[in-house]
């Protein structure tokens, strides 16, 4: 049609305007149907970070659970420990809560993070020699760490748990688990761990907060600690990972001192960190009962397990202390087995 000029204009700008409230129409459909777009947009600006349950449980089906969850890790003695006043919830056996070690209820990386965890079990376990699941993962360190026993079968306690290392879990790029897993790397030094150069980190980058007794602080009996315990009764057991120099040295690189040291920016040298982590496991703790059942494939048994029985000659102070190279080649010689702990 032929138009004088001024309508023609008309007509197009009408046209234009109908493009655009069809696009604008278009958008609202979109974004009604799948609002979680919006979010995203404004969420992968920054670098990625684990989920909290402070602000992401929000349309959560599971969101009590893990909060409960979330709760144990974080109030562990008062819930399921020493403090519950309930006789029959008194699983765990010392006043540390998970956090205490998995730092930041699970999440900061190099504190054997739970981000990820969920993915990589049932994993096999040299401690008991078979597959190994999540469930029984969290009673060894309920058995060891917290110096406690089992939680029961189906209870609502390991559910919970499970229920928050699950949601944690899920939806971690790769690249992130990787960092998130385990703790800092130490290049071991290749002599024994001497408690007494320990003493001396001990001195300068630990007692302002755990005391030069060990012992932590907590305003009173029936409170948290603020500072945890690092020997003596109220902390892990000998057969607790952080009883193993190596595994101890790695966590302390990677974490402490407290609020200072990230696993890629340490605060203490390798040879600190190694020694530190002697001296604080030269005191006594609570034994494990029957720790003689661990392992049983021996060779299996981590180098740095500080108690016997072994498959080889090396001495009990040895595996305790090092230095730990001679008993690794060991290993790879008779058995082919390549042991970084
Ligand atoms: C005293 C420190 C300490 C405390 C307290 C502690 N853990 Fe652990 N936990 C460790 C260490 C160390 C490891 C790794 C051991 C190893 O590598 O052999 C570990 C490993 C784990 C793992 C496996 C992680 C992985 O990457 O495979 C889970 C799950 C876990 N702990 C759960 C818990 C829960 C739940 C609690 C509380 C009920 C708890 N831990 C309390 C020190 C601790
Ligand atoms: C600024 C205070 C502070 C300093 C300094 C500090 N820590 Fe800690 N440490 C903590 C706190 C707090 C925790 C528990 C973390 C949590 O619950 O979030 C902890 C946890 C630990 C744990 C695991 C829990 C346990 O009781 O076994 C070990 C081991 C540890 N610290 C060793 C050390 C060593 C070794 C040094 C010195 C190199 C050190 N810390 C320096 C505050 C500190």
């Amino acid at each position: 049609m032929n138009f004088p000029k001024g309508i023609s204009t008309i007509v197009d700008i009408l046209k234009m305007l109908l493009a655009l409230i069809s696009l604008l129409v278009l958008f609202l459909i979109v974004i009604s149907v799948n609002p979680d777009l919006l979010v995203k947009k404004a969420k992968d600006t920054g670098p990625w970070k684990p989920k909290s349950v402070l602000t992401d449980l929000e349309g959560e089906p599971k969101a009590a659970l893990i909060k409960f969850g979330f709760e144990l890790i974080t109030k562990t003695p008062q819930l399921i420990g020493p403090m519950s006043s309930n006789p029959n919830k008194q699983f765990a056996g010392n006043n540390l809560t998970c956090q205490n070690c998995h730092l930041e209820a699970g999440t900061k990386p190099g504190s054997g993070s739970f981000v990820g965890v969920f993915n990589r079990f049932p994993q096999f376990s040299g401690r008991e020699n078979r597959m190994g699941t999540l469930e029984q993962r969290v009673d060894g360190c309920m058995q060891r760490s917290m110096n406690g026993q089992p939680l029961p079968k189906n209870s609502l306690e390991m559910k919970a748990i499970i229920a928050y290392i699950k949601w944690l879990s899920e939806n971690v790029p790769e690249e992130e688990e990787a960092k998130y897993k385990g703790y800092a790397k130490v290049k071991l030094p290749e002599v024994a761990a001497d408690p007494l150069l320990g003493k001396l980190t001990f001195e300068k980058h630990c007692v302002v907060c755990h005391g030069d007794n060990g012992q932590g602080q907590r305003p009173s009996e029936n409170a948290l600690y603020i500072y945890p315990p690092l020997w003596g009764k109220d902390t892990y057991n000998h057969g607790a990972g952080m009883h193993r120099v190596i595994t101890a040295a790695e966590f302390i690189k990677g974490n402490m001192p407290y609020l200072q040291a990230t696993w890629d920016n340490p605060v203490l040298s390798d040879e600190e960190a190694y020694h530190v982590a002697a001296y604080i496991n030269s005191f006594d703790r609570p034994l494990k009962s029957n720790p003689e059942a661990d392992f049983p494939e021996k060779h299996l048994k981590p180098v740095s397990t500080p108690y016997g029985p072994w498959t080889d000659d090396f001495t009990a102070e040895q595996h305790k202390y090092g230095p730990f190279q001679p008993i690794m080649k060991f290993y790879n010689e008779k058995y082919g087995i390549k042991k970084s702990k």
